[in-house]
């Protein structure tokens, strides 16, 4: 009897396997170095060289002027009465009402689609028009009961963006909007100038004025 077990076809085979084993771990821990190596160099270099972002900028210029939305000023006042402008692509609504303009972010606050802007508010909701009504500062004869619905779940909001209906749990924001040098409308989403929380209907006083083209700074909760 051989004294060296590995002199055995048995322990031959064993010895075989115990070497296969060692490289197989060898290659293992090989591949898991170079993968670590790889990861890391595509890291550094996807850190010198930054990804352009495909959001669209916060900050973007309407298509129309202040004097398309205004039809000019009179006395103080805009000549063409309350006007609504919806950018769907943008999702802003710019509302010129008695007291000036504002731009409405239109983000619902449940979970984040894109309030549609309607005339009829309250249907089905049960609330009373004249309570939409309220909300806006318009003139006698411009009063409607308008304001947002949103289509995924729908919440439902006045014209000050306070929502009334459905599961939003707080108004939607207001944002920054200023008249540029060549009569365009510059809006800045990331510029917010009313946050309200859960419960609160204050309406807003934050205005773009129409006389000054200046804003009254009276923002709310920012
Ligand atoms: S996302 Fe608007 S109601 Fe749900």
């Amino acid at each position: 009897m051989a004294l060296n077990p590995y002199d055995t076809p048995r322990g031959r085979l064993r010895a075989r396997a115990e070497a296969t084993r060692r490289q197989f771990l060898l290659l293992m821990g090989g591949l898991a170095s170079l993968g670590a190596v790889i990861f890391g160099g595509f890291e550094s270099v996807k850190f010198l060289f930054p990804a352009a972002t495909t959001e669209a900028p916060l900050k973007f210029k309407t298509d129309f002027t202040f004097t398309d939305l205004t039809g000019g000023v009179a006395g103080g006042k805009a000549k063409a009465g309350a006007q609504v402008r919806s950018i769907t692509a943008d999702r802003v609504t710019v509302v010129l009402d008695d007291a000036g303009i504002y731009a409405v972010f239109l983000v619902c606050t449940h979970l984040g689609c894109t309030p549609n802007y309607v005339t009829d508010v309250v249907s089905g909701s049960g609330v009373d028009p004249a309570v939409a009504e309220a909300r806006g500062m318009r003139a006698g004869a411009e009063k409607i009961p308008n304001g947002w619905a949103c289509p995924c779940h729908g919440s439902r909001y006045f014209i000050d963006s306070t929502n009334f209906y459905g599961p939003a749990p707080r108004p939607m924001d207001w944002v920054d909007i200023a008249v540029a040098p060549d009569g365009y409308f510059v809006i800045d989403r990331g510029n917010i100038v009313a946050y309200r929380q859960a419960g609160d209907t204050t309406a807003p006083a934050w205005r773009l004025l129409v006389d000054t083209q200046k804003n009254n700074g009276k923002t709310l909760g920012v």
